[in-house]
């Protein structure tokens, strides 16, 4: 991919140097201005693909910048960060109202800020970029419908489906103030419960083998974990030799009780596509496959995606994510072209994600800036946004 460009803007030359010889060494083609004067001046001539800006400086400032970007038909579309010495909220307020996509408080935390660029630019990435810049919309973006379930599939084991449907449940339990349940359907090997930190006593297959195979809404509150962020826990198995009893009638059962109270269900799953994958998948709303942009993962993945495509889900309601599990991997292109399909989220490399527990501790204690915790806000609402 060619590199992606960033105009960067700020009148004290040492934070000029800091930041591009930072964002460079992150793979980005970095060029500055001194102030928003010049800025315009060079946006004559060349199209970035991002502007980051300071707020204060000379002659035009960064909320000016803004506001002729936003009304500058051929630049509009860009997505602008600012950074301000001054933590106002006035200013704050100033610059989004101008149309800044983000605000970055100086002292800069380099982390944060290198979470926001990636999270915005991928934002950016269109399957196919339109001839013109769009126009500013008039009609508000489609809201996702109220109740959706969201299953989690994989085809080749270890590329993170659990940890991104266990972080989508608590970005968006923290932040979204909506009812979410995860249900865990990795029945012989299920890990929610122990990334949520929360014990296993109470699973689907008690109820499996209960006189009868009896079951009640009551039974099923029963099993249900509360995670402090206002995750509701069901956990399907807790050993691989009782997984076999956990059959399609009962799991419809159980996500049908589980969807009535809560919004959004997000289901884990092993890569064997057990009676409980199908019954998921019978009463999925959206289904993200998940792989890593490795050579190993491509066949199973490409598997799954063609199981998928059989079973009538369209590229709308079947999605690839692209998570990177390690710091390198296959271009994002290679990955398309192998599978035939367009990637609708990367989820970058994170040292945060690679220690699964960790990313929800700043999540939980609302610690919005750092960095797994933007990252996983970010995965969440994309998550629940594909079935708008
Ligand atoms: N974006 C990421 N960056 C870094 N490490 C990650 C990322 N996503 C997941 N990991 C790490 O990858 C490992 C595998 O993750 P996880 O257990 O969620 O995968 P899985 O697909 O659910 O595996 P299984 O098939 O065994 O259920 C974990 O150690 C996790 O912390
Ligand atoms: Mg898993």
């Amino acid at each position: 991919m060619d590199q992606q460009k960033i105009l960067f803007v700020d009148d004290e030359e040492q934070i000029r140097r800091l930041l591009s010889s930072f964002l460079s060494r992150r793979g980005y083609a970095v060029t500055t201005a001194v102030d928003g004067q010049q800025a315009l001046e060079m946006l004559e001539t060349e199209t970035p693909d991002m502007v980051i800006t300071d707020v204060n400086m000379p002659n035009v400032d960064g909320v000016e910048l803004t506001r002729r970007l936003r009304a500058d038909p051929r630049l509009g579309h860009l997505p602008i960060i600012m950074l301000s010495a001054k933590v106002q909220t006035d200013e704050i307020l100033a610059g989004y109202a101008e149309g800044a996509d983000e605000y970055v408080p100086k002292p800069i935390e380099m982390r944060v800020l290198a979470a926001k660029v990636e999270s915005l630019l991928r934002r950016m990435v269109q399957p196919a970029a339109p001839a013109a810049p769009a126009p500013t919309p008039i009609v508000p973006a489609p809201e996702p419908p109220a109740k959706q379930v969201i299953v989690f599939l994989h085809g080749k084991g270890g590329v993170g489906t659990t940890t991104l449907a266990v972080n989508v449940g608590v970005a968006l339990a923290t932040t979204a103030g909506r009812r979410i349940s995860l249900l865990d359907l990795d029945l012989p090997y299920g890990n929610a419960a122990t990334m949520l930190g929360l014990p296993v006593e109470h699973t689907l297959a008690d109820l499996a083998d209960g006189p009868g195979g009896q079951v009640s809404g009551e039974s099923l509150a029963e099993l249900t974990q509360l995670h402090r962020s206002g995750v509701r826990l069901l956990t399907g198995c807790d050993g691989p030799e009782r997984a076999a009893s956990v059959g399609g009638l009962l799991v419809r059962w159980a996500i049908e009780r589980t969807l009535e109270v809560s919004d959004v269900v997000l289901i884990d799953t092993s890569t064997w596509w057990s009676e409980a994958t199908m019954a998921a998948l019978a009463g999925a709303t959206t289904v993200c496959v998940v792989t890593t942009p490795r050579f190993v993962a491509m066949k199973a993945t490409a598997s799954c995606l063609a199981a998928l495509d059989r079973l009538g889900f369209s590229g709308e309601h079947a999605r690839l994510v692209v998570n990177n599990t390690a710091s390198r991997g296959m271009k994002p292109q290679d990955v398309a072209r192998r599978l035939a399909r367009q990637i609708d989220l990367t989820v970058p490399y994170l040292a945060t994600f690679a220690d699964a527990a960790r990313v929800l501790r700043p999540l939980d204690r609302g610690q919005t800036d750092e960095v797994g915790a933007i990252v996983a806000r970010d995965l969440a609402s994309r998550v629940v946004s594909f079935a708008a």
